[in-house]
């Protein structure tokens, strides 16, 4: 195991990546790149639990990959990988559906959600997203794992997993066969809402565009998108109004967009009415997305270069996830798969 505590995250190749997913997510694994160990993959096999389109799917595995490494994800120092090309996943998989009661499953927000949404169309692999995310997870032994709030509920079932399911039945007591991770969920940006309704989340599922600010979209849509939030009749930019969910998610926006922080946003925005603030918001978010912008142009440039940072990423990723799987495998019983 590696003396720099590990850090493992993942981000679903679903359609375009937004707002909440950069500042609830990615931003945050930038910096744990100094001094940690880190994988960042792309998780392909989680995009196929909802009804997904083929020919669409490679081609949004390597945007979404492209876009870590211009967030400031270095290649250099994290490995940056596809979930499906490490098939120890899909293995690991197996094993802990084998251990895991199918009420915890049953029980996860997200699934009822979903499956609310879907009606008679639910996959079984929809129900099983949280173990396939377990394995993800329990692989690589990470210590942390930067996720935004949505996703507290599956790593405490990642920990259960681990801790009740695989240690305390197949491992001694004083030597635990997988690391029970730990959440990293920061206190700004873990939950950025809806531009049309302060109180449900920001989400690549929701089928009105204007809902959403995505990473990619060009300065004249942000510009729109923003003009169109929802507002409320109130003057005054504030935080922490239960009656006014919009404001709060959106002078966040502001504060965290704009580098100048929530005290300071809080004061120079108190006294705005929302036709002043919303081009300052708008202006924060285009200059906030701007370097990012430019970075993933140049990334797809640069023939080759992308698919040669997913195949180190791949090897480096393997080589520790395969080591686990056996471990597993070992400690279940099985012959050794060599
Ligand atoms: P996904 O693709 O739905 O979300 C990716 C990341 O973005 C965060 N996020 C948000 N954060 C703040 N506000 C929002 N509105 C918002 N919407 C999304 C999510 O919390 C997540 O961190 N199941 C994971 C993917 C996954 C994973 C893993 C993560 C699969 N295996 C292993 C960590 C470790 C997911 O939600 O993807």
């Amino acid at each position: 195991m590696s003396a720099r505590p590990r850090v493992l995250s993942g981000v679903q190749p679903t359609g375009a990546l937004h707002l909440g997913n950069w500042l609830g997510a990615i931003r945050n694994w930038v910096s744990l790149q100094d001094d940690h160990d880190t994988f960042f993959c792309v998780v392909d096999l989680h995009a196929i639990t909802v009804p997904h389109d083929p020919a669409l799917l490679a081609e949004n595995t390597r945007r979404t990959a492209a876009l870590y490494l211009a967030s400031g994800i270095d290649p250099e120092r994290s490995s940056v990988f596809v979930q499906s090309q490490v098939t120890a996943h899909s293995e690991l998989t197996w094993l802990l559906n084998c251990v895991t009661p199918l009420n915890w499953l049953e029980r996860m927000i997200q699934f009822k959600e979903k499956a609310r949404k879907q009606g008679e169309n639910v996959s079984v692999g929809l129900l099983d997203y949280p173990v396939l995310m377990a394995a993800d997870i329990l692989l690589y032994d990470a210590d942390l794992v930067p996720v935004g709030e949505d996703q507290k509920q599956h790593l405490e079932l990642a920990r259960d997993i681990a801790q009740q399911r695989i240690n305390a039945r197949f491992a001694p007591e004083d030597r635990p066969l997988l690391k029970v991770p730990e959440p990293l969920i920061l206190a700004e940006g873990a939950r950025v809402m809806s531009l049309q309704d302060g109180r449900s989340k920001m989400s690549k599922s929701d089928p009105n565009e204007g809902s959403r600010l995505n990473l990619l979209d060009p300065p004249e849509l942000i510009t729109r998108k923003i003009k169109r939030a929802k507002t409320d009749p109130v003057l005054g930019l504030e935080f922490g109004n239960p009656e006014r969910p919009e404001a709060d998610n959106l002078l966040g926006l502001y504060a965290l967009l704009s580098g100048v922080g929530r005290e300071v946003a809080a004061r120079e925005c108190a006294p705005m009415g929302w036709g002043q603030f919303k081009p300052l918001l708008a202006e924060a978010a285009v200059e906030a997305l701007r370097p990012l912008q430019e970075r993933y142009a140049a990334i797809l440039a640069e023939p080759g270069y992308l698919d040669q940072v997913l195949r180190s990423g791949r090897e480096r990723a393997s080589a520790v996830a395969e080591a686990s799987l056996e471990r597993v495998r070992a400690a279940m019983g099985f012959l050794p798969s060599r």
